[in-house]
This record gives structure tokens, C-alpha cells and sequence, in this order.
């Protein structure tokens, strides 16, 4: 078998990433920081605020043993104050001294924060099934788009996912340019994945901590996702999605979340 190399085997990748591999740190723009801005809310939008998050008292052992894929998700509804912990714990603005919008759960390259979540959402109480736009800033959700939606369409726009559309609720993680490339050129596009990261497992924990199920989702279809969700992906890019529901297995019953898993390949 051939050696791998990446020029070979994924060009596009490689160009990429050895294009950006000596790039004087924060040469970009003369290195100014943008202004740091809560995010892209519109202000005008349906309003929804949340309650204030309490986290919960979870041992770090305990909710990182947890954290487990899920695919079988159970009808029930997740409450408002669960998303209010899981938006918090991933993304949320907190009460710590200093600047305020730099006060954030996961790190973010010059604290610009160029991330946003969106939400889809099927099943929360009180909440209309629809497309939400979360405002960390003041605690709420800015509705996009009251929508129901169908299985079959979330199951093609996960490319052929049926777990997805059982879930209560899907994050859409996506990452606007504007806020961070100004400062960091192309290399900074590296530092949204890492963020996205970064921000992805504050989420995995915080629903491993409520005792709810998830799973991270790469497989989707850019372009109409970003549609569905009201985002330019001229300026914003939808990164990383999270399916999470109650789970049709005890979050920490890794054996039984695994036994599932491979019960639904078959
Ligand atoms: C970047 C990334 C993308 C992923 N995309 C998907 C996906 O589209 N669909 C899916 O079912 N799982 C997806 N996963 C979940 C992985 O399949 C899962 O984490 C892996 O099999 C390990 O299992 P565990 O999470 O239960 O420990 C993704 C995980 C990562 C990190």
C-alpha cells in the first residue's frame, strides 16, 4: 500500500493548513482586534427569555464518565431551564468581574468569541417548534422561524441520519468571520474549529451533567442548513451540530448507549 501523505490523499485540507503554517501571529490587519460584540442578535425578532441557569453540582469525574454518544432518543420534552444550563454551560455570557463579554466558559482565541448557536428546535416546553437564535448577552432566544420539523426532512439534512430527528432539540455551532479574521487572517479560521471544540464538549459535559443524551453531528448539508437557520454562510459558517433529548438509556450506561449504537446498524 502507498505511504499516506496528506498532498496526496486530501489536497485541499493540505494547501490549507501548510498555507497557514507560518503566519505571523496576529499579523492580519496590522494585528487590531475587532471590538468584542455579544453576537449577531437581530433585536427585532420574536422574543423568549430564559430562566437563569443553575448548573448543576456534577462532579467533573461523574460528568465526564458519562458523556457518551447517544442515538436513541426518548418523545419527552426537554424544560426551558435545561436549555437554559446547556446554552449557558456551552456559550453563556457569566457574572465574573472584568470585561463582560469576555467572560465565557471556553477559551476563545484574542476572547473575540466569533462562535453563535442556533437552535432547532422540536420538543422544549413552552416553546413553539421552530428555528431560535440564542442571545447570550441577555439571556434569551431571538426566534428565527416557527417551523415543525418533519422527520424526514432533518433525516435528509443530516445526510440520512434517523437518530437526528428524534432528538428535542439540535445546536447548530457556527462561526462568523468577521469577528476573528480581521485580527487573524486564514490561520484563524484554524482557531474557530479548536473553538468549536472547545464549546462542543462544555455542551457534552452540561448534558451529560443533566442526565440527557446527545450526539455530535459533522454529517450535514451546509447550504441548507445554514437556510434553515437564517445564516449567510457569505459571512457565517455553520461548523458543528448537536442532537441532544432525553436518552432511551441511562446517560452513564456507556455498555447499554454502545449496545444501542450497534442494535441501530444492524
Ligand atoms: C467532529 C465529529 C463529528 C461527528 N459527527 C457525527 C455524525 O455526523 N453522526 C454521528 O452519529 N456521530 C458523529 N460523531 C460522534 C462519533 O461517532 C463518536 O463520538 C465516536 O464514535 C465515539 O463514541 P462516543 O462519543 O460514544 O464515545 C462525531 C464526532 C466528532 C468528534
Amino acid at each position: 500500500m502507498d505511504e499516506f501523505t496528506f498532498a496526496d490523499a486530501v489536497p485541499l485540507a493540505w494547501t490549507f493548513h501548510r498555507g497557514t503554517a507560518r503566519w505571523l501571529f496576529n499579523a492580519s490587519a496590522g494585528g487590531e482586534s475587532p471590538p468584542v460584540v455579544p453576537g449577531r442578535e437581530n433585536g427585532a425578532l420574536p422574543w423568549t427569555p430564559l430562566p437563569t441557569a443553575e448548573l448543576p453540582a456534577v462532579t467533573l469525574s461523574d460528568a465526564v464518565q458519562a458523556r457518551v454518544s447517544c442515538r436513541r432518543f426518548l418523545a419527552d420534552p426537554l424544560t426551558p431551564a435545561e436549555v437554559a444550563v446547556l446554552l449557558r454551560a456551552a456559550y453563556g455570557i457569566g457574572t465574573r468581574s472584568g470585561p463582560a463579554m469576555q467572560d465565557r466558559p471556553p477559551p476563545s482565541g484574542g476572547g473575540l468569541y466569533p462562535l453563535e448557536l442556533t437552535l432547532l428546535v422540536r420538543a422544549v416546553e413552552n416553546l413553539e417548534p421552530g428555528v431560535y437564535h440564542y442571545v447570550p448577552a441577555a439571556n434569551g432566544l431571538e426566534r428565527v422561524q416557527s417551523i415543525e420539523l418533519p422527520a424526514a426532512f432533518l433525516t435528509y439534512l443530516f445526510m440520512g441520519q434517523p437518530w437526528v430527528a428524534e432528538a428535542a432539540v439540535i445546536t447548530v455551532l457556527s462561526f462568523a468571520g468577521g469577528r476573528s479574521l480581521t485580527k487573524y487572517g486564514d490561520r484563524g479560521y484554524r482557531y474557530a474549529l479548536l473553538e468549536a471544540g472547545h464549546t462542543m464538549q462544555n455542551l457534552n459535559l452540561a448534558v451529560a451533567a443533566l442526565g440527557l443524551g446527545c450526539v455530535n453531528l459533522g454529517g450535514f448539508y451546509d447550504d441548507e442548513l445554514a437556510v434553515l437557520a437564517g445564516i449567510d454562510v457569505e459571512s457565517e459558517l455553520p461548523l458543528y451540530c448537536c442532537a441532544i433529548g432525553r436518552p432511551d438509556a441511562a446517560p452513564d450506561d456507556r455498555m447499554r448507549m454502545r449496545a444501542l449504537e450497534r442494535a441501530e446498524g444492524d
